[in-house]
């Protein structure tokens, strides 16, 4: 076990190990984007050169793309190949329904088009990110730049009327300057503590004008793949309502580690 890799880093990794396994030849995958996705885009990667795993990525985001070229995934774009078998992606917050909030890594236009083109999609996360009620971590939500102010204020009387703790809503920066997303917007985080009822959130915001797209992932993931420190993967299906545990061992996988530029 590499020495170097922190606790949390440990939890991602096998659960980034585990869901690779569902990837089989001649699929077509969503690669998500992420510090827990960059572990499966590796450890697919690692396939593709060991056992000659034939697939194809869509990748979310252009950093995904980047890692994935570098580790030989080959890629596409979802208009050529249209629909996926399956998506891995990781998430920010997944409740007892597999509900999620995404876009801590502000690509969550791109993670929800793949994800919902997909027959399946599996998230990978440590057990941390697991939530009675989803809401502690803010809720992205990209908005146009076109009169952000505006469409920030709409936001916030919106939220008047919703089920939630808080309701400060703030634009993600990038040191001085707004922070872009790849499809070229702003990304609103809501501070929000609590969300009493997600899918009317979801759907509210997205009514508002200026709002591309909330960062609430609704009866679109299927299994949450749940990773831990010491080597202990949970595999929960919500649609089987099944959930059962594996073992991943380090050891098999120094391959990786040596192989890791950041
Ligand atoms: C990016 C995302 C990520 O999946 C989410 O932020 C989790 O990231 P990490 O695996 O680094 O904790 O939604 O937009």
């Amino acid at each position: 076990m590499p020495a170097e890799l922190s606790p949390i880093d440990k939890a991602k990794f096998v659960a980034a190990k585990r869901a690779v396994d569902f990837v089989e030849h001649g699929m077509k995958v969503g690669l998500g984007t992420g510090s827990t996705a960059a572990w499966m885009v590796r450890c697919l990667g690692e396939r593709v050169r060991e056992e000659g795993l034939r697939v194809i990525g869509v990748p979310t985001s252009t950093r995904t793309a980047e890692l994935a070229r570098q580790v030989g995934v080959p890629l596409s774009t979802l208009d050529d190949v249209k629909w996926l078998d399956l998506t891995i992606d990781g998430a920010d917050e997944f409740d007892m329904n597999l509900a999620l909030i995404k876009g801590g890594g502000a690509a969550l236009l791109q993670e929800k088009i793949v994800a919902t083109a997909s027959d399946q999609m599996i998230v990978i996360a440590d057990a941390a990110k697991e939530v009675a009620q989803l809401g502690a971590f803010p809720l992205p939500v990209e908005v146009i730049p076109f009169g952000w102010q505006t469409t920030k204020a709409l936001i916030e009387e919106t939220l008047v009327s919703m089920d939630v703790l808080s309701r400060d809503v703030t634009l993600r920066m990038n040191g001085a300057r707004p922070l872009i997303t790849d499809e070229s917007n702003y990304i609103m985080d809501l501070h929000l503590k609590r969300i009493g009822n997600p899918r009317q959130l979801a759907l509210v915001l997205n009514q508002i004008p200026g709002v591309v797209e909330n960062g609430l992932f609704i009866d679109i993931c299927d299994v949450v793949v749940i990773g831990h420190a010491d080597g202990l993967v949970t595999v929960r299906d919500i649609n089987a309502g099944s959930e059962h545990d594996d073992r991943i061992e380090f050891a098999a996988s120094e391959n990786i580690f040596r192989d890791m530029g950041d």
